[in-house]
C-alpha cells in the first residue's frame, strides 16, 4: 500500500491534527505513524479504547529496537496500538533525544511503510527541512503533503521549504492549507503564490480551521464531531488523497532497489515479510 508523509515548514499549522483526522476518515486500512523528531503529541492528547492511557512503551522507540531483526507488517503492527474509536497509531518518541540512535532506521522504515500489505501509512513527520533526520523516510513516501496556514509567514516558509525540498524528494507533492472556511480569499492567495513558483505542487486542499472539530484530536472534544467543518473538509481530502496514492509508482521500485539492491532482503525481499532485514540483516548505521 502507500506511505503519505505529512509535514510542515515552520510553526504548528496542524500537521498532527490533519494526520489524525485524515486517518480517521481514510477509506482503506491505515496506520498513523508519529515520525516527528520533536516528540509525541498523540501519547499525551489521545486515549486507548475505554479512555485508558496509551501504552507509552509501545511505539517508534520499541520498533527501533525490534527492527534489528528486520521490518515487516507484523513487526510494525506489533509496535502500534489502537486509539479510542479504533484508529491504529504508532506513537512517536517521547523526547527528541530518543531519535539519536535511529539514524539508520528512517529509510528502511519509510520503504516498509510504503509497501505494507495490510495498511496505508500516514506519517506525521513534524517540521521538515533538508537537514531533518526523518528526511529519508519522507523521501520513501509516495506522496508528500505539506501543511501550512494562510498567513503570510506560513506561506513564505512553505515556499522556501518547497524550493529546497524539491531537490531532495521525488514523490508527488501536495499542500493542505488550514484556514477558516469563510476566508477563501486567503486560500486563493496561497494558491497564487504556489502558481508563481517553478516547483510543481499538483495537489492542493483547503482543510477547515475549526477549533471545535480540532478539539476532538486534542483530547478535548465535546458534542458531535461528524457535522464539523473539519470533518466535512477532511472527508473529501481523505478520499482524493487515498485515490491518488492507490497505485505503486516507478519511484517506489527505484527506492526499494537503491536501498536493497538485487533483492538482498528489504521489506518484501526473498525472505518474505517474516525474515526481513537490510543487506546484512541489520539496518546500516545502527
Ligand atoms: N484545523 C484546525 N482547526 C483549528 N485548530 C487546529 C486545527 N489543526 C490544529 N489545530 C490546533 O492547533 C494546535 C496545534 O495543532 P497540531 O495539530 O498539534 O499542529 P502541529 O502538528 O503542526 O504542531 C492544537 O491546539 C490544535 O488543536
Ligand atoms: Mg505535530
Amino acid at each position: 500500500m502507500a506511505l503519505v508523509a505529512m509535514a510542515s515548514a515552520k510553526g504548528s499549522p496542524g500537521v498532527t491534527t490533519a494526520g489524525l483526522v485524515l486517518g480517521a476518515l481514510w477509506p482503506r486500512p491505515v496506520l498513523v505513524a508519529e515520525c516527528d523528531p520533536a516528540g509525541s503529541d498523540v501519547a499525551i492528547r489521545m486515549t486507548a479504547p475505554g479512555g485508558q492511557p496509551l501504552n507509552s512503551d509501545r511505539g517508534l522507540v520499541s520498533l527501533a529496537a525490534a527492527s534489528r531483526k528486520g521490518l515487516g507488517d507484523d513487526v510494525i503492527m506489533a509496535h502500534s496500538q489502537q486509539l479510542d474509536g479504533g484508529l491504529d497509531v504508532m506513537i512517536g518518541v517521547r523526547t527528541p533525544e530518543q531519535i539519536g540512535g535511529m539514524g539508520g532506521l528512517w529509510q528502511p522504515l519509510g520503504i516498509t511503510f510504503n509497501q505494507m500489505f495490510s495498511a496505508d501509512v500516514i506519517a506525521d513527520c513534524g517540521r521538515i527541512g533538508p537537514a531533518s533526520p526523518q528526511l529519508p523516510l519522507v523521501q520513501a513516501a509516495r506522496m508528500v503533503v505539506l501543511v501550512c496556514t494562510a498567513t503570510g509567514s506560513s506561506v513564505a516558509h512553505l515556499r522556501e521549504r518547497l524550493s529546497s525540498l524539491v531537490h531532495h524528494v521525488d514523490a508527488k507533492l501536495g499542500v493542505i492549507v488550514v484556514a477558516d472556511p469563510k476566508k477563501r480569499d486567503g486560500v486563493k492567495q496561497v494558491w497564487s503564490v504556489l502558481d508563481a513558483m517553478s516547483v510543481p505542487v499538483q495537489h492542493r486542499w483547503h482543510l477547515a480551521y475549526d477549533p471545535v472539530g480540532a478539539a476532538f484530536f486534542d483530547g478535548r472534544g465535546q458534542g458531535r464531531l461528524d457535522r464539523t467543518p473539519l470533518i466535512r473538509t477532511a472527508s473529501d481530502i481523505a478520499a482524493e488523497l487515498a485515490a491518488l496514492v492507490a497505485m505503486p509508482t516507478q519511484h517506489d521500485f527505484d527506492m526499494a532497489e537503491a536501498a536493497f539492491p538485487h533483492g538482498q532482503g528489504g521489506p518484501h525481499g526473498e525472505g518474505g515479510p517474516d525474515s526481513l532485514g537490510g543487506p546484512n540483516g541489520e539496518w546500516e548505521g545502527r
